[in-house]
């Protein structure tokens, strides 16, 4: 806990470990109050570091022994200070014997070994190793690792490690053991253990070599019939892994184990990934679709990370996108070609792209605003970040779109040729991208070193006579903290041109033999012109197609115009691109008129653009329920000078009212057209229908006809998924239903009581009324007096707290400043708890200079009181961060 800001680490700053590590060998006596750790580790002097001492990191530890080269050391034989143990002038080669004791049931932190359940688990990455012994704890240090578990025989009767089995059996007093053994070398932010009571669900895989592996999903006993949709999405990862990149399962054994406590989604630990519950468990009664493909996605995730961070890991922490944003891009370019179609593609696009914009951008312009790689940090953990996973993967994706898949896969081929079993820099990655291709990719750097998100300008201009287009593209970047100048980037711009019937017009350049429908121009200075010949006609330009680059892009395009993409772009991402920027233009205006108290109105072409998308039944119903899923509030609130989230969130109200009222026939019509046939099942298909059949409901729901009430009251009884019935229900309570039709008051005691043992239920069911535009502090703190509410579990915390805190975003802002003092006090609470989760709490006042006048007093208030508590160095850092900006 600390009072005044931590130090910072700087990226500048690294130097090689004094020491490296070859062996570890660990044996753990498990035991829940005190657990006895001995560490046996071989290191030798590093050739390349200056510094005589070996050092090793620690914290939290009570140390009880520590011996080296077989001499038990005494102060001051070693010095202890910081979070360091320092051995001065050792020999080149020593063993140490180092024994640590632990108390796994006071670790709230969930980070090193702790308690889940009465199950003991571990979490390493970043910094968790040196909370389970003394070690030069940094992922450039990279051992084998031998791992030998004790524990009670009948409480903990699964005991699990890193690698493969090599030994088990009995011990006295009830106690039994295993040992394993981990072939590869590996930091030891990859090490874990497992040991409990668990069951689980098994099977043997042919890889593509012929070799036969064994899969694993451990979890407690009552959710074996919640795991086969997690060895599925495994099965389905090692394919594409297989196929698309030629990269193969490298051990005979690997392992799932899911955890109801974990701070994170889930962690790529050697051959033993440790997953949060929510993205493993599923059957139709208790997972939506949403759940489903958040499965897939994240197990396809930590299983790529095999060998984008794990055969190939990370030379310090600053280089974590290095792994992160390789490893998203990886796994949505998984789901996107698990979807098995070019709209199925494009869905997973938008998806993603809509991430972007309404997490990463407003961190790129806000307090915490910092480069892919970071240059520095006082808390590792607060840079798991949008910015370092999400567009760390589209810059990942802006090498693909640069040298075509073909070549990215080469690049991809020389990165692990070069550097498998070594731990590298994003400049490494980038030099394997540049070499494979012959290219000079030295001003790409910049996508790694300079934060913000860049401004692309695009400027058209049709020459009839010549039948010329003249393009020119201009880019800047906005400052950021720490970062006033900035360099141009490269910038691939992807351009399609439409004619007056919708048709792609080819694009030619002088010189050029082939004109393709689609290009990608490379903006590399701040200001270029490209012109275009033989074009027969004045065409509609479709800029940024699948948004090509991570950029802003400012094109002034009338309605007109954009009506024309809207129904005809050839790019599935540029047509829903198109309803968005006649949807926000129009929110932005209604913002206004909400703050000028004039009347709101919206313009018939509008609703007649919605009602055709909404009736086009050649489109993929999930393409058209993104398309008419209107902006959120935060993405509006990001486009106005001043944050007025009441007015924004009135605007947003009117709009879907009107829309409600004016395509009533409409919605009912896509209702009972996409009713599903047959079993559940959760294919992209079937998704895409229930998401338009309920965002249709959601919108009918806002009508004052308690009829639809009725059918959505029916929909949750009759419903054979929880996508169904969950979306029924949260309509029902967002809309006031629940307050208004008797038959609907009882419904969320209905769930509640129905699901009372699926902890993951319970959790959508907080969440679903912390987000409820009706719902202000008072409804949320009378739900945490609900015996099922608890601070710590993440989970649990997050459901109820975050999803008021950063997803209600009207009520959170509420004018007298109540949701201010709600989450201080909470923060507060929670930082004692669990640091890294509650730093995240913290991230939710990031904009809060942007806000009106009358927010920004009680913010700041609510800011400095939680200034003055002792914070942990996670809460201090962003804390500190917010009220300097
Ligand atoms: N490496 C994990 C992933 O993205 C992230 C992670 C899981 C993590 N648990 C963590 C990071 C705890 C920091 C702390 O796949
Ligand atoms: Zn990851």
């Amino acid at each position: 806990m600390t009072s005044s800001n931590p130090a910072t680490v700087y990226r500048l700053d690294y130097t090689a470990s004094s020491f490296l590590a070859d062996r570890i060998d660990l044996v753990f006596d498990l035991a829940p109050s005190v657990t006895q750790v001995r560490a046996t580790t071989e290191l030798h002097r590093n050739p390349d570091s200056e510094n005589r001492d070996i050092v090793l990191y620690g914290e939290e530890l009570e140390l009880v022994r520590i011996a080296m080269n077989g001499k038990v050391l005494a102060k001051p034989d070693y010095a202890t200070d910081n979070g360091e143990l320092r051995i001065p002038d050792a020999p080149d080669k020593v063993t140490l014997v180092i024994d640590t004791l632990l108390h796994p049931d006071q670790n709230t932190s969930l980070m090193g070994l702790y308690l889940s359940n009465g199950n003991f688990f571990t979490q390493c990455e970043a910094e968790g190793f040196r909370k389970i012994t003394y070690f030069p704890d940094r992922p450039d240090v990279m051992a084998t690792y031998t791992v030998t578990l004790r524990a009670d025989r009948e409480k903990y009767p699964v005991l699990l490690s890193n690698g493969n089995l090599v030994e088990e059996g009995d011990l006295p007093n009830g106690r039994h053991y295993a040992k394993w053994e981990d072939p590869f070398k590996k930091p030891s932010y990859l090490f874990a253990l497992v040991a409990g009571n668990l069951v689980c669900r098994e099977e043997t895989f042919r890889l593509a070599d012929g070799r036969d592996v064994l899969l694993q999903v451990w979890v407690e006993k009552n959710n074996l019939d919640k795991t086969a949709h997690a060895m599925e999405s495994l099965k389905h990862s090692i394919r594409w892994d297989e196929r698309r990149f030629g990269l193969e399962l490298d051990l005979d054994r690997f392992m799932i184990v899911a955890v109801s406590d974990f701070n994170m989604g889930a962690m790529e630990n050697k051959g033993l990934n440790i997953f949060n519950t929510r993205y493993v468990l599923a059957n139709p009664r208790i997972a939506t679709d949403l759940d489903y493909a958040n499965i897939e996605s994240v197990v396809g995730h930590e299983y790529f990370h095999n060998w984008t961070g794990n055969r190939v890991t990370c030379r310090d922490w600053f280089q974590l996108s290095l792994k992160e944003g390789l490893t998203v891009f990886r796994d949505q370019e998984f789901s996107a070609d698990r979807t098995g179609s070019e709209s199925g593609r494009a869905v997973k696009r938008i998806e993603d792209v809509r991430t972007l914009r309404q997490l990463q951008f407003p961190e790129d312009a806000g307090p915490m605003a910092h480069p892919v790689r970071p240059d520095s940090y006082q808390e590792i953990n607060n840079f798991y970040t949008v910015t370092v996973y999400e567009k760390g993967a589209e810059v990942v994706r802006m090498y693909q779109t640069l040298l075509g898949r073909d070549g990215f896969r080469k690049g991809m081929d020389l990165y692990f040729k070069r550097h498998d079993g070594q731990a590298v820099t994003c400049t490494d990655f980038l030099a394997a991208m540049a070499d494979a291709n012959g290219r000079d990719l030295s001003q790409f750097e910049r996508w790694y070193s300079q934060a913000g998100t860049p401004r692309v300008k695009l400027q058209s201009h049709y020459d009839e006579k010549n039948r010329t287009l003249t393009l020119i593209l201009s880019q800047s970047c906005p400052q950021t903290p720490g970062q006033t100048e900035k360099q141009p980037f490269l910038i691939p711009v992807a351009i399609g041109l439409l004619d007056s019937h919708g048709k792609d017009m080819p694009l030619r350049m002088e010189g050029d033999k082939a004109a393709p429908n689609s290009r990608t121009l490379e903006l590399s200075e701040e200001s270029q012109t490209f012109t275009f010949i033989d074009v027969a006609e004045k065409p509609v330009v479709s800029a940024l197609r699948n948004f090509s680059a991570p950029v802003i892009l400012e094109y002034e395009q009338s309605d007109d115009e954009l009506l024309h993409l809207l129904s005809h772009d050839s790019d599935h991402f540029n047509r829903w691109e198109a309803g968005q920027r006649l949807a926000l233009r129009r929110l932005l205006s209604l913002t206004k008129a909400v703050q000028a108290d004039r009347t709101l109105t919206l313009d018939s072409a509008f609703i007649d653009a919605f009602r055709a998308v909404l009736t086009d039944t050649a489109l993929d119903p999930a393409l058209r329920e993104l398309a008419l899923t209107l902006p959120g509030e935060m993405m509006i609130a990001e486009k106005t000078d001043e944050i007025d989230p009441a007015a924004t969130h009135r605007a947003r109200q009117f709009m879907r009212r009107t829309l409600a009222e004016n395509l009533e026939k409409e919605w009912l019509n896509a209702w009972q057209e996409n009713r599903t046939e047959g079993a559940y099942r959760p294919t992209p298909q079937d998704a895409g229908k229930r998401a338009l059949k309920n965002l249709a409901l959601s919108y009918l729901l806002l009508l004052d006809k308690p009829a639809y009430g009725r059918m959505a009251i029916d929909q949750y009884h009759t419903a054979d998924n929880m996508s169904d019935r969950l979306a029924a229900l949260t309509s029902l309570v967002h809309s006031g239903w629940t307050d208004k039709l008797p038959e609907a008051k009882a419904l969320p005691d209905h769930f509640y009581r129905e699901y009372e043992n699926e902890a993951l239920v319970i959790d959508k069911w907080f969440s679903l009324q912390a987000t409820s535009p009706n719902a202000d502090t008072a409804t949320v703190r009378k739900l945490m007096k609900h015996p099922a509410f608890t601070l710590k579990n993440p989970n649990r915390a997050r459901s109820l707290i975050f999803g008021f805190c950063h997803n209600n975003m009207a009520q959170f802002h509420a004018a007298d400043g109540s949701g201010y003092t709600f989450w201080s006090e909470n923060l507060i609470e929670l930082d004692r708890i669990n640091p890294q989760v509650a730093a995240r709490l913290a991230r939710c006042m990031d904009q809060w200079k942007r806000y009106i006048p009358s927010l920004r007093k009680p913010a700041e208030q609510a800011l400095r009181n939680v200034s003055e508590q002792s914070l942990s160095r996670d809460t201090r850092e962003i804390i500190g961060k917010t009220l300097s900006a």
